[in-house]
């Protein structure tokens, strides 16, 4: 995680404006995929997977919108990038799979975890594909919006962008950061809940029933196609009051509350919640920390604050100017 925030921050330039959904996803492309594919010579394929996601969680949306097997047959242009880049996943990560059992090393990543879990399935090869395409698509996409959400929301409030900057700067002393300064930055940590609460990038979470549900004055039948948003959910003033307001001190020890700790869906609830949630939000850490302690970001030109809503909560384009760090 160090090293390709490091990569990617590394070629910023005092003066430069830089798009940062396109440079926040540059970052969690290479920390997922890196995770997931470790080994050198299948770097490019990893970045390959990486590049086909927009156009797959775009597909994917419609697919969740408009539930059926006849959407999907239309050939509109959005059916056909999506058909287009699966292929191309899908022939992308044939070739490294193969290369990964003739090599028969364990490369001590994710993808020769999920190669060895998936050898007892019905067909090992297609079970791999669907771990693989889960992982990327629940781990880039998500803490790239999570990242941009953040450095938009410190911009607009400079007394939290201080004080987060006082935290990184007393807990790294000029060096990057990595995992073992998780316990220094709780407050950094903080301030990452609070941007999932008000902007969660599953702002909407899907499920079917495979069973009648009843409850006190309510029936849902077997089959059903059901929604829950988080989004909605984390702006009830009960549990979080003044909801529209980023407070990260909500979630400090002395503040936070169970209620609190209950009504966050942030990274959804039950057998298919988050499995990412940890190491997204420790790869947020790192970043945030990274970010902060060498430059400071200020947006350049005219800001909206209307998200972009598609199977994930993005924001929307957003520029900032790159400027040395100012003092904490
Ligand atoms: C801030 C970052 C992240 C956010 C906000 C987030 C949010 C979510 C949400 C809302 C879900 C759906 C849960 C549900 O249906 O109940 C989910 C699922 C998932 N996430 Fe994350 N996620 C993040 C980071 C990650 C990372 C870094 C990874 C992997 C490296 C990851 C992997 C997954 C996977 C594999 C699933 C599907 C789990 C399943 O269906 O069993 N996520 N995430």
């Amino acid at each position: 995680m160090r090293d390709c925030v490091a990569e990617v921050t590394g070629s910023w330039q005092p003066g430069q404006v830089i798009d940062v959904n396109e440079e926040m996803h540059r970052i969690t492309a290479k920390v997922t995929s890196r995770a997931l594919i470790s080994a050198e010579e299948a770097r490019p394929a990893a970045a390959r997977l990486a590049r086909a996601l927009p156009d797959i969680l775009r597909g994917l949306y419609w697919r969740m919108v408009i539930p059926g097997s006849l959407f999907p047959r239309i050939p509109l242009p959005v059916n056909r990038r999506f058909d287009h880049q699966m292929r191309h996943t899908r022939h992308t990560l044939d070739q490294v799979v193969s290369h990964y059992r003739t090599t028969t090393t364990d490369h001590g990543d994710l993808l020769s975890m999920v190669i060895t879990a998936c050898e007892q399935e019905h067909d090992p090869q297609q079970a791999v594909y669907d771990q693989v395409v889960t992982i990327l698509m629940g781990g880039v996409e998500t803490t790239a919006a999570t990242l941009v959400w953040l450095l938009r929301l410190i911009n607009s409030h400079p007394h939290i962008r201080q004080r987060l900057l006082a935290e990184v700067t007393g807990a790294l002393g000029g060096r990057p950061p990595d995992h073992t300064d998780l316990d220094d930055l709780p407050y950094t940590q903080q301030v990452i809940t609070e941007t999932v609460r008000l902007y969660p990038a599953g702002w909407i979470v899907s499920r079917s029933t495979t069973a009648d549900v009843h409850w006190n004055e309510g029936h849902i039948s077997a089959g059903a196609d059901v929604f829950y948003s988080p989004y909605a959910l984390h702006r009830d003033p009960e549990p979080f009051p003044d909801p529209e307001a980023f407070i990260p001190d909500r979630w400090s020890p002395e503040q936070v509350t169970p209620a609190q700790r209950q009504a966050f869906f942030g990274f959804g609830v039950g057998r298919r919640k988050c499995i990412g949630d940890v190491f997204g939000v420790t790869e947020a850490t790192i970043a945030v920390a990274a970010i902060l302690s060498r430059r400071h970001l200020e947006h350049d030109g005219p800001v909206t604050d209307r998200p972009l809503i598609g199977t994930l909560l993005m924001a929307p384009p957003t520029r900032m100017r790159v400027q040395p760090a100012t003092p904490a």
